[in-house]
């Protein structure tokens, strides 16, 4: 299991019953922008990291149906996914979003040491029937200020194999838009179920 540093977070209760889970989130939705501090990375991140990723795979899924995987390339950026430009406005404790894996296809996704070792722990102990939640971690950044990133892990899905997966999952245009767009590539030959990276989620801590 990987570590939750306990100084930090705020545990949730493990069963919120469903009324009192609504009015939170109502309540939430309320007065974020006055509670929200970076002592809420937990509940933060969830959301921001949970609508990402239905994002993603919702956007994925359509472009892949309307336009083909070889169109669809394109939407796998996190940039090209009209939330994330709004979570910046919504959520101003927010300092940014990323995606990073141990194999990445965007050499600009590369992992940094913090990055590294959260991935590297999943990887060690990865079970995809019971992946972990999320990890939170504090770090001191280049600029000395300190940060808190949120880690929630990224499964690989059936979907995702038309450009991730081996052999002839990938469609030979699809191979050669990839190999065009991204020759360093190093993401693919996954399987369902394997991990293939994490949304991170990174906050002001001062
Ligand atoms: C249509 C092709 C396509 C599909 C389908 C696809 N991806 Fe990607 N994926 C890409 C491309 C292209 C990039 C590089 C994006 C960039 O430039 O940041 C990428 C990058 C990523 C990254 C960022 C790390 C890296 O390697 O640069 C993650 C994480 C990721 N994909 C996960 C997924 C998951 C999970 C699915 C399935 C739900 C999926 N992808 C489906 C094409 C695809």
């Amino acid at each position: 299991m990987p570590n939750f540093p306990s100084t930090t977070i705020r545990r949730l209760s493990p069963a919120t019953p469903l009324a009192a889970a609504s009015v939170r989130t109502l309540l939430l939705a309320v007065l974020l922008p006055a509670v929200a501090s970076a002592a809420d990375p937990e509940e933060i991140g969830n959301q921001v990291a949970g609508r990402l990723f239905t994002s993603l795979m919702t956007t994925l899924q359509e472009k892949i149906a309307s336009v083909g995987p070889e169109a669809a390339i394109a939407y796998c950026r996190l940039e090209a996914l009209p939330l994330t430009a709004q979570v910046g406005q919504e959520f101003p404790q927010v300092k940014s979003v990323h995606r990073t894996a141990l194999r990445v296809r965007n050499p600009n996704n590369q992992p940094d040491a913090t990055d590294r070792s959260v991935l590297e722990a999943w990887l060690a102990t990865w079970n995809p029937a019971e992946p972990p939640k999320l990890v939170i971690k504090e770090l001191t950044t280049d600029h000395g200020t300190k940060a808190i990133r949120y880690y929630r892990p990224v499964p690989v899905m059936a979907t995702c194999l038309v450009c991730h997966g081996s052999g002839n999952e990938i469609a030979p245009n699809v191979r050669a838009a990839i190999a065009r767009d991204y020759p360093q590539d190093q993401a693919v030959d996954f399987q369902e179920g394997d991990l293939r990276g994490a949304i991170v989620v990174t906050f002001d801590a001062e």
